[in-house]
């Protein structure tokens, strides 16, 4: 069998070299006759149980190089033509773009916007200690005023309460003032947590951005001035701002901030008032936790809604639509 199966492979090399390169009939007609699945190596093959283990072992050897060597010839062959045969002007596949999320969007607009006022960005992180979510701003533990904010608590082995999903970006005033002096400008863009049952217009994560102002001799009218600037700058000269007294423990006074603008109006069928930010001029319970003598200094804060703004801007009906993920939505911005 051996003799027989030499012979077979300087047949079939013989013949491959009597094919012309460029006859592919030729060649595929030669690879069916001998590598092919019926082909002469296939059925020689079957001869092969018949043999001692001995032999099997030699001649499989044969065999495999044998059969290895003629598939290179063809590979070689066929391999140069489909080199040959690329269409280079065949268009590829193109990549698949993707672009910045629609609050991001905002986020980045009005952080700009804060930067050219020469405020500096501050940054925070999302679970975060009570100490700072609450107590330094002037939020006690089992003071009602705590019950403003619907808390996701960390467990963190034991039952206390002192590690929280941050409700709001507010922490950050405090930290940031660690190792900070006055006057400071910063607006602390992030992610915050509640713990809500999700409806059109509440979510349980959703992006704020904060701001702090501390210098000598500010006021409410700084306050009113600065927002009003913003304002006029996202949204348009005619843009309005109007305050209204409010509640928030880490401000005294403190106040709800209306926006009027056209493009809200427009796309809110004619609602002029919108209610946009929380601000106040820093408590001095808060100042005082930050390091900074009361009596020397003043500054006011505010907290803003960044996913109220993208769904105003774009006319956005349900906030829970932001965070479904789905590529539908997105691609519209
Ligand atoms: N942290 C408040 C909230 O999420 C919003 C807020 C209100 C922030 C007044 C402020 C502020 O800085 O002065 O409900």
């Amino acid at each position: 069998m051996k003799k027989e199966l030499l012979q077979l492979f300087e047949q079939a090399r013989e013949e491959f070299k009597n094919t012309a390169s460029s006859d592919t009939k030729a060649q595929e007609q030669w690879r069916s006759l001998y590598l092919g699945r019926k082909g002469k190596i296939s059925e020689m093959a079957k001869h092969m149980k018949d043999l001692s283990s001995a032999e099997k072992k030699e001649i499989g050897k044969i065999f495999n190089e044998g059969k290895k060597e003629l598939e290179q010839l063809l590979g070689g062959e066929v391999g140069a033509q489909k080199e040959v045969a690329i269409d280079m002007t065949i268009p590829g596949v193109a990549p698949a773009i993707g672009h910045v999320h629609p609050i991001t969007q905002v986020m980045d607009t009005v952080v700009e916007l804060f930067v050219g006022m020469g405020f500096d960005v501050a940054e925070g992180p999302e679970v975060e200690l009570s100490k700072y979510n609450f107590d330094l701003l002037n939020i006690p533990k089992d003071h009602p005023s705590r019950d403003m904010w619907d808390t996701f608590y960390v467990n963190h082995g034991s039952s206390s309460e002192d590690v929280v999903m941050r409700t709001h970006t507010s922490p950050v005033q405090l930290r940031a003032m660690e190792d900070k002096e006055p006057p400071v400008r910063l607006i602390v863009p992030g992610r915050v947590f509640r713990n809500e049952a999700t409806d059109a217009s509440h979510e349980t994560n959703f992006y704020q951005i904060e701001g702090l102002v501390i210098d000598k001799g500010i006021g409410v009218p700084d306050l009113v001035g600065v927002l009003q600037a913003a304002m006029k700058g996202l949204y348009g000269d005619d843009t309005e701002i109007r305050l209204r007294p409010s509640f928030f423990p880490f401000v005294e006074p403190g106040f709800e901030i209306d926006v009027s603008c056209k493009l809200w109006e427009a796309k809110t069928n004619g609602k002029k008032w919108l209610e946009i930010l929380g601000a106040g001029m820093v408590h001095p319970t808060v100042l005082k936790n930050m390091g900074v003598d009361p009596n020397e200094y003043t500054g006011f804060a505010f907290g803003m809604g960044l996913d109220r703004l993208m769904m105003l801007n774009h006319g956005v009906d349900d906030i829970r639509l932001s965070y479904t993920g789905g590529l539908p939505f997105v691609r519209q911005f």
